[in-house]
């Protein structure tokens, strides 16, 4: 609409003219008589004197330059911008080769709010590199920095809100390198770092999220994220080996992080999830510990996650945390995701997933699940998606409420199940099998038949545990014993065989397999009191012995 075309009202004209002086206040410049230095081009307040190989970089800048775009020139140093260097307020310098930034270039930029220098040269950031700038936005990825020099960033300390230094070759990041109270974002992704000592964030008070994947870190130190009282997203995927208590991710590495809402420690080389690894974040909502090889979750490694929503466990080498332990997640009372896929689960009981009972998302696929026990899920009454796929299943008369549950449940489109024994079921999938089908004739798994007993002994003594396990398989059984939760690796076992026969279902005889292990504890000391508990396993999976406390006295 123009003023041509119908008259305006005094108020439209007032409007009008209102949008023009913003206008001129905004760009600064009058679209008639502004020029535009050839061979850049130029739109609204952006000057692009990007691709130009040096050629055509004007000598000065126009007045009315704001944003300025130099990458993809070759330059080997940040310019002089002539007398209107004050008015930038965003220089792109990408893709030259700057090796060195220094006070007396960057001091006529008074007016810039982000610079961006990545891919260039820079080996290091030295200390006189920044004069004090309103810079916000700071980006120096893909150069080749290696070292940050103490103080470097303070003269930015009172305006930085976002400094990313991805894919360099910082290897130690110097203690309270970072005094940026106004920080909310830092990325080192990419880089060399392999330990973060503690102190190291300190100063980051607004920090909101912190990346630093790929670097290789294989110890967090004590306090090494102290300070950090504001993040909502923690990201490290790298060479994490621990997560304990006393060891690399001690408790108090997350003391200071009480806002963490996100935290990512996959693709790492976690084994263990010590007691309390996670204490001191409760307000986090995901935590992803995907792709490592936790083996080992101790009791209570969850404590204090008291608003957790998801649990990402997937590819990681869990089995007797669900075989057999007592409510591992059972401090989750909010959790509702829960990821558990490409595991080595092989039995799920009803101790399993206790006290999730909110939980609505449940990934038990690509495990080799051989036994559900009845009511495994029946808390989770918010259950809305179930994923399994086995194909070992035993389809014995425990595992006959599983088709009808799940066909009850609607569980169907994402449950892939099948039998592998009874021989005549082999292959069949559990949703074919009639009712009347699932029989106990035999009980391939191993089934606990003598439980160790809770003994005292006194300092010095020998003493022994003995576990027996029934199977009607003969396929092999192996057997390992585990004092509070860990196995004894080198422990004195001895094992026996010893065939018995056994009236079948149908009145025939059934062959059945007794095996009895023993532990031999010699000479006995105040260190080895403890549980003891046996672990007898087959091709049709492991059982669990109770556990027998074992007491040792002086004489
Ligand atoms: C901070 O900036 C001032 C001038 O703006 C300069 O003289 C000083 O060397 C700078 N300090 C550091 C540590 O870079
Ligand atoms: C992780 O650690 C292993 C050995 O502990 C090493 O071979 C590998 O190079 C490390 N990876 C990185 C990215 O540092
Ligand atoms: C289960 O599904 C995963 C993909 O989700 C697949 O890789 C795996 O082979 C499947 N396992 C079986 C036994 O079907
Ligand atoms: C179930 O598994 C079989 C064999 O592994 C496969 O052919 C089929 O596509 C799977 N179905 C679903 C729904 O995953
Ligand atoms: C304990 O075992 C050791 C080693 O076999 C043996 O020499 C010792 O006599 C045993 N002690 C007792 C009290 O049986």
């Amino acid at each position: 609409m123009t003023a041509s075309m119908q008259p305006l009202s005094s108020v439209r004209y007032a409007v009008v003219f209102l949008l023009f002086f913003r206008i001129e206040l905004i760009f600064g410049y009058d679209e008639n008589t502004r020029t535009c230095p050839s061979p850049c081009t130029c739109f609204g307040d952006l000057l692009d004197c990007s691709r130009l190989k040096r050629r055509g970089i004007p000598e000065s800048l126009p007045e009315w330059t704001v944003q300025l775009k130099l990458n993809n020139n070759e330059l080997e140093a940040v310019p002089d911008f002539g007398p209107y260097a004050a008015t930038i307020t965003t220089l792109i310098l990408t893709n030259n080769r700057i090796a060195k930034i220094s006070l007396e270039q960057l001091r006529p930029l008074q007016g810039l709010d982000t610079l961006d220098l990545s891919n260039n040269n820079l080996v290091d950031i030295k200390a006189d590199s920044f004069p004090a700038l309103p810079l916000k936005n700071l980006i120096m990825n893909n150069n080749r920095i290696s070292t940050l020099e103490t103080n470097c960033f303070v003269n930015l300390s009172s305006t930085l809100q976002v400094l990313r230094l991805n894919r360099n070759r910082l290897s130690t990041l110097p203690v309270k390198i970072f005094q940026l109270p106004n920080l909310q974002h830092l990325e080192l992704n990419r880089n060399r770092v392999r330990r973060v000592e503690g102190l190291t964030f300190h100063g980051l008070h607004a920090l909101r999220s912190l990346k630093m994947q790929r670097n290789g870190i294989s110890r967090l130190m004590d306090g090494a994220f102290w300070g950090l009282s504001n993040m909502e997203v923690l990201l490290t995927t790298n060479n994490l080996t621990e997560v304990s208590k006393g060891l690399a991710l001690t408790a108090y590495a997350w003391e200071f992080c009480q806002k963490l809402s996100e935290l990512d420690l996959s693709s790492n080389h976690l084994a263990r999830l010590e007691e309390s690894s996670f204490v001191g974040l409760s307000l986090l909502d995901e935590l992803h510990i995907g792709n490592n090889r936790v083996s080992f979750i101790a009791d209570g490694a969850f404590r204090g996650l008291s608003h957790l929503q998801m649990l990402d466990l997937q590819n990681n080498e869990i089995s007797w945390t669900i075989e057999d332990m007592n409510g591992p997640f059972s401090a989750l009372d909010k959790l509702r995701k829960l990821f558990l896929q490409g595991n080595q689960i092989r039995s799920v009981t009803k101790k399993s997933f206790s006290g999730l009972d909110t939980l609505e998302h449940l990934d038990l696929s690509n495990n080799a699940i051989m036994s559900v026990q009845g009511n495994a899920f029946i808390q989770m009454k918010k259950l809305e998606e179930l994923h399994l796929n086995t194909t070992s299943l035993l389809c014995d008369c425990q595992l006959k409420w599983l088709p009808l549950w799940v066909a009850e449940q609607a569980f169907l489109p994402c449950v892939n199940a099948s039998c592998a024994h009874p021989q005549m079921l082999k292959g069949k999938s559990v949703f074919t099998v009639s009712q009347e089908d699932f029989v106990c004739d035999d009980f391939p798994k191993p089934q606990i038949t003598v439980q160790p007993e809770t003994q005292s002994a006194i300092k010095g003594t020998n003493v022994t545990f003995v576990c027996s396990a029934a199977s009607s398989s003969d396929s092999p059984m192996t057997f390992a014993w585990k004092k509070d939760n860990e196995v004894l690796n080198d422990a004195e076992i001895h094992n026996q065989a010893h065939v018995r026969a056994q009236g079948g279902a149908q009145g025939s005889e059934t062959e059945v397999t007794e095996y009895t292990t023993t532990l031999r504890l010699r000479s006995v000391a105040f260190t080895s009191e403890g549980k003891y508990q046996c672990v007898i396993s087959n091709h049709f999976g492991s059982s669990y012995s109770t556990k027998a406390k074992l007491i040792v006295n002086s004489k």
